[in-house]
């Protein structure tokens, strides 16, 4: 069931701009840093670029590929493409289901950052003593209520926008937000480049130290790329659907994924040289942002209270801005599933996914609190929902993805979709290397990963 006027992305600026919203998240602001830190600086850097662009950007395509080629829903898209195989048929499936759950724990970090929003707001962090302000977090996420609210506002507003539609809700608000996004970021690095002490913060960022290099790292250097860029969970094919027959593919593609490196570096230098002016250990894991930071804004208050509390307000706006634009996305490839199988209309298909994000994801709040003791193969629900989904589902997806452009899909087709028919000749020049990546270095990379999670 595809109604004939399905909606579309208006132009390749809004096609990069919707898809940047959706890699932009808090993938780059809140996991990039810490995995940088505990990876050894520029040398994760530096792996994590060319795992972007060799790696990511062939699976990245993959998936606008068969979402635009299909013109449907992520599920439906495998099954239409493959003629209805059984196998595909059934494994589309895996793209609704791993977003759904994603949106149900991603969503509950957005509410952390409204509350830290809000506290910024009532200048909470100037008013707590530098050390006292990581255990502001504990406190928090440990009670049960506010994070709880917290998180439903957060998905509310989320499934609002998505609610009105995509040019309308996902399209406007895309234009809107991700420019403020590059400037606020830039704002913030260079308050924090200019705090005192904060260059062995920028040497950490630009001087590599191979002897950190391990398999590890690598296996995390593309399993970050993978997250970073939305892939293996349908979001990107769901985007690509909307994507017009005449938009070059590799340009607003690559435009995409440089959009996102870009902005993890910049993120990168806006946190780790105030971590390090602060005396703060860079490796301190995904507490980073929520911990470390509020302890410089509560450092840097005690001598300069307006600045600091300005600076906490953007920060934690950005980090809001940033969290529900890849919400957005992971909240519509429901959506889009619901409307064009079960002929739901937009606005029931926001309510139901509402529900099922709203209710799971208060369990995945409540675990940090009164739900502490529920633990399922020794993990709290909030860390299961995040592991099957990072470490096990979305490699899985993105496997299936890239096989099926590279494997399943006839040679023909994918030419025809890079290069628009053969009309575009630097892409039909580009190809063959495409291909290759996508056929043999894609697929090994992301079984690389998979075996080095479990094994390393
Ligand atoms: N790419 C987002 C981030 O870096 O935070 C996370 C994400 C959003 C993953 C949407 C998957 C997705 F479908």
């Amino acid at each position: 069931m595809v109604s004939r006027n399905r909606e579309k992305f208006g132009g390749r600026l809004a096609v990069i701009l919707a898809m940047a919203g959706s890699a932009i998240g808090l993938g780059n602001i809140w996991r990039f840093p810490y995995m940088v830190g505990e990876h050894g600086g520029a040398a994760f850097v530096i792996v994590y670029i060319l795992a972007t662009l060799f790696i990511s950007l062939p699976v990245f395509l993959a998936e606008v590929m068969i979402g635009r080629r299909s013109h449907t829903n992520a599920r439906d898209a495998f099954a239409r493409l493959s003629r209805h195989h059984p196998f595909w048929r059934t494994a589309g499936y895996l793209t609704i289901l791993i977003p759904t759950l994603i949106a149900c724990y991603y969503s509950v970090i957005g509410g952390w950052s409204v509350d830290y929003f809000f506290k910024s707001c009532s200048l909470a962090f100037v008013h707590t003593a530098p050390e006292e302000v990581s255990g502001l977090f504990g406190s928090f996420v440990s009670s049960a209520w506010t994070p709880v609210l917290m998180h439903l506002l957060f998905l509310a507003v989320t499934v609002g926008v998505v609610a009105g539609g995509v040019k309308s809700g996902i399209e406007k608000f895309s234009k809107v937000s991700l420019p403020i996004l590059f400037v606020l970021i830039v704002v913030i690095l260079a308050y924090s480049v200019s705090l005192p002490g904060a260059g062995s913060g920028v040497r950490y960022l630009l001087h590599p130290d191979w002897s950190e290099l391990t398999p590890r790292t690598f296996a995390y250097a593309m399993g970050q790329s993978f997250y970073s860029l939305s892939l293996g969970m349908g979001a990107i094919i769901t985007y690509g659907s909307y994507v017009s027959k005449k938009e070059n593919i590799l340009v607003t593609s690559t435009g995409t994924a440089v959009s996102d490196l870009l902005f993890a570096i910049l993120a990168g230098f806006a946190i780790m040289p105030a971590v390090f002016a602060a005396g703060i250990e860079p490796g301190a894991g995904p507490g980073l942002i929520f911990q470390s930071v509020p302890y410089v804004f509560a450092q840097m208050g005690e001598t300069l209270p307006v600045l600091s509390s300005a600076m906490a307000i953007l920060f934690f706006l950005t980090v809001i801005v940033a969290a529900m634009t890849s919400c957005i996305s992971l909240v519509e490839v429901g959506v889009s599933f619901l409307m064009e199988r079960a002929g739901m209309k937009r606005g029931r298909a926001c309510a139901l996914l509402f529900l099922i994000c709203g209710g799971f994801g208060v369990l995945c709040s409540l675990s940090f609190g009164p739900l502490r003791g529920v633990q399922i193969a020794g993990m709290s629900i909030f860390d299961l929902f995040d592991w099957v989904c990072s470490n096990i589902l979305l490699l899985v997806m993105a496997l299936l993805a890239v096989l099926f452009a590279g494997w399943i899909l006839p040679r023909r087709v994918v030419h025809d979709e890079f290069t628009n028919g053969g009309t575009l000749p630097v892409n039909d020049r580009i190809f063959p290397v495409v291909y290759f990546l996508l056929r043999w270095v894609a697929p090994v990379a992301v079984v690389i990963i998979f075996f080095t999670n479990f094994m390393l």
